[in-house]
């Protein structure tokens, strides 16, 4: 499992680069035409790094996305990905003396917001396969973000929440001082923001249509809209990322 950064061809490791050589394959699912340019981004760091490795294109299997049962549905809906891709995998040809080595991208880093970690767990746990797992970290979008704004995550001695749009309104208050937000679809920092709150936000980090904006919430909200529409016209695709930054601080150490 390799991290390859969150989008810039140049913030993928050395370690990384590496780990692709070393490929046989590697397994490219399809998310459909809305992430059609990421797959590219993808396509060409395999071009670069992993020139002779087969590609297994595994389209991925149809989700519904507003579910009354959010937990199941993802259960359901990652279990034929599972299933999709050992069967892309058993249709490798043999490397005789040796194990095949499959690689799988991970956008930004392996360890957040991503489940492809489940995915070769349970290929791991099918009772006919043997499988040795390396996990090669990425620079996640939230270090991306961190950097392009100059910023730490935190204040002296503060935590820091790291949340999903989703989740956002239900924070508990001990931790809202500094809060990461990803997969916020929905700009849920303009329900969630208390008064004076201050948004360090990003979008498309480390590629050529990278945004950066930051204020206080009620004067750069509308600012952070038309942004995010810009960039889905201009580069196709939109993914962005904040730092909320509540105005109180915390007793720290
Ligand atoms: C499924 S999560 C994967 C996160 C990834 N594992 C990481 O470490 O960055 C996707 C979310 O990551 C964030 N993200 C990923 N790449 C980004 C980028 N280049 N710019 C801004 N946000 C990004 C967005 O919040 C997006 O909704």
């Amino acid at each position: 499992m390799i991290g390859v950064g969150p989008g810039g061809p140049r913030q993928i490791t050395l370690e990384a680069v590496d780990a692709l050589g070393r490929l046989d394959a590697v397994v490219l699912l399809d998310k459909g035409e809305s992430t059609a340019s990421m797959r590219r981004l993808r396509t060409e760091m395999l071009e670069r790094y992993a020139p002779d490795c087969d590609v297994l294109v595994v389209a991925d299997p149809p989700r519904d996305r507003h579910p009354s049962d959010y937990a199941t549905e993802v259960r359901r809906w990652h279990a034929a990905r599972v299933d999709a891709i050992a069967e892309a995998i058993a249709a490798l040809p043999e490397q005789p003396g040796r194990d095949r080595v499959v690689g799988f991208l991970v956008w930004g880093d392996p360890s957040l917001y991503d489940s492809t970690l489940r995915v070769v767990d349970a290929l791991a746990a099918r009772p006919d396969w043997s499988v040795h797992l390396s996990v090669i970290p990425g620079v996640t979008s939230a270090s991306a973000l961190t950097a392009a704004h100059g910023i730490t995550a935190n204040r002296i001695g503060e935590p820091v929440h790291i949340t999903t749009g989703r989740r956002l309104p239900s924070t508990p208050e001990a931790v809202a001082g500094n809060q990461i937000v990803m997969l916020d679809g929905a700009e849920a920092f303009r329900a969630a923001a208390r008064p004076g709150d201050e948004i360090y936000w990003g979008a498309n980090l480390g590629t050529d249509d990278e945004v950066v904006i930051s204020g206080p919430v009620e004067q750069v909200a509308d600012e952070i809209s038309a942004a995010r529409e810009e960039c889905k016209r201009r580069a196709g695709w939109v993914m962005d990322i904040y730092l909320l930054r509540s105005p109180d601080v915390v007793e720290g150490t």
